[in-house]
């Protein structure tokens, strides 16, 4: 099938679409990605896990988390890969299967800090550029509709107010939790924070995405809403997409 016969293929011919979700902790990117990647037989990148996994071997060694020299000699001989799996990535730290160990709240911490670092950020642009160049994929995080792929066919900004975000996560912790629901929230606030006002490639939505804020929205209603954002760029691409889940 060539380029132009197949409905996902992007503007440029010989790779296929980019769906670019970017937005702050806790908005649901994570969700809305697995589902339009499903939707749409794409497969979903989770940027935020290579950052958490460069921040896990920074713990690991100890370094300290608000000096750049050191971790950005660390970074260039780092390797994170993802493998995308059914229901979240599969996170590889130089080889070694770091999925389970990143999801904790002191590497959360860690990845907002380390990730304000410009040599860092260059290292893990480069990583995620190469893991999506064929396209075909639905790639989520701060950057990525500006600096990652700028010219990716769709792009998202999801938000949601901080109180939503804070809790619903707070709703994810299970039944009991260890937290308030205003730490949590509080928590979210300064990631946002440090995300939103660091000099390099802070978090904003690009001059072509399209907002989307889920804050009065159910995630049935939130996914629909992105669904249709993609299906009418695919239309405008290439009409005949417009019922057509491929590749
Ligand atoms: O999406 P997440 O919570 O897993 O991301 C972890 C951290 O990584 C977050 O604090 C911000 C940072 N990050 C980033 O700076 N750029 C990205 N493209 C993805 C995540």
């Amino acid at each position: 099938m060539s380029a132009n016969e197949n409905p996902l293929s992007s503007a440029q011919p010989g790779r296929k679409i980019i769906v670019a979700i970017d937005g702050p902790a806790g908005a649901g990117k994570s969700t809305i990605a697995r589902h339009l990647a499903r939707h749409f037989g794409l497969l979903n990148l989770e940027t935020g896990a290579m950052y958490r996994a460069f921040a896990l071997k920074a713990l690991r060694m100890e370094l300290p988390l608000d000096k750049s020299e050191g971790l950005a000699s660390l970074a260039t001989e780092t390797d994170i890969r993802l493998e995308p799996g059914e229901d979240e990535n599969r996170v590889l730290l130089d080889g070694e299967d770091v999925t389970g160990l990143i999801r904790n709240q002191m590497v959360t911490d860690a990845a907002s800090r380390v990730s304000i670092f410009p040599a860092i950020r260059a290292r893990m642009v480069s990583l995620q550029q190469q893991l999506g160049s064929g396209g075909g994929v639905v790639m989520e995080g701060r950057d990525i509709g500006t600096v990652v792929f700028p010219h990716a066919e769709v792009k998202i900004f999801l938000d949601a107010a901080p109180e939503v975000r804070g809790l619903r996560r707070f709703d994810q912790l299970g039944p009991a939790p260890a937290v308030q629901p205003e730490e949590v929230i509080r928590d979210l606030r300064a990631r946002d924070e440090r995300d939103r006002n660091r000099a390099d490639s802070p978090l904003k939505p690009a001059a072509d995405a399209v907002l989307l804020d889920s804050t009065s929205m159910t995630l049935e209603e939130t996914v629909a809403a992105a669904e249709a954002i993609v299906a009418a760029k695919l239309d405008r691409l290439d009409p005949r997409s417009r019922s057509g889940k491929c590749c």
